[in-house]
C-alpha cells in the first residue's frame, strides 16, 4: 500500500515518518514512535485508554488515522512530566490519592484530565466526573480519581498564584 509522509510534533519534538493511510494514530504512536504509554483497550472509542491530546483537544487515538495527525501538536503521557523530570501535578495527584490500581486506564485518564484542567482550572466534583466520562476504569472506582484531579487542580492554582 502506498505510504504518505506526515510531519507532526509529539511531546515537543518534531517527527517525520512515512505511514500507510490505514494506520491508526494509536498504532503509529506505539509501534513507530515506541510511545507505549497510551494503551489499546477497546479500539472502538469507548474506553479512553488510548487518549492523547491533539491540537488542544482530547482525542481517542484508536479512532484517528495517523495521516489525520499530519501537522498536529500531540502530547502523550510521556510528555506530561516537567522539563526537570519532576512529575506533573496530575501524576503526583494520582500517586498521592491512590487514583490507580492496575494502571491500565491511567495514562488516558491523566492526559484527559490535563485538558479538562486547561479548560476549567477549578472544576467541581460533578464537572470532573462529566469531564472524564469518556474514560473507563475497571478497578479503582472513580472516587480516588476525582480526588487526584482535585489535588492537581489545587496544586496548579497555588503554583500559578505564586508565579
Ligand atoms: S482503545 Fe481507544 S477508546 Fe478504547
Ligand atoms: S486502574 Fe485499572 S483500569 Fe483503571
Amino acid at each position: 500500500m502506498a505510504k504518505k509522509l506526515i510531519s507532526l510534533t509529539v511531546n515537543g519534538g518534531k517527527v517525520q515518518r512515512e505511514v500507510e493511510s490505514r494506520v491508526l494514530l494509536i498504532h503509529f504512536l506505539r509501534e513507530d514512535l515506541r510511545l507505549t504509554g497510551a494503551h489499546i483497550g477497546c479500539e472502538t472509542t469507548h474506553c479512553g485508554a488510548c487518549t492523547v491530546d491533539m491540537n488542544g483537544k482530547s482525542v481517542k487515538s484508536c479512532t484517528v488515522l495517523a495521516v489525520q495527525a499530519d501537522g498536529a501538536q500531540i502530547r502523550t503521557i510521556e510528555g506530561m512530566a516537567q522539563a526537570d523530570g519532576s512529575l506533573h501535578p496530575l501524576q503526583e495527584g494520582f500517586r498521592t490519592e491512590h487514583g490507580l490500581q492496575c494502571g491500565f486506564c491511567t495514562p488516558g485518564m491523566i492526559v484527559r484530565s490535563y485538558r479538562l484542567l486547561q479548560e476549567n482550572p477549578n472544576p467541581s466534583e460533578e464537572e470532573i466526573r462529566m469531564g472524564i466520562a469518556g474514560n473507563l476504569c475497571r478497578c479503582t472506582g472513580y472516587q480516588n480519581i476525582v480526588k487526584a484531579i482535585r489535588y492537581a487542580a489545587e496544586r496548579m492554582q497555588v503554583k500559578e498564584a505564586a508565579e
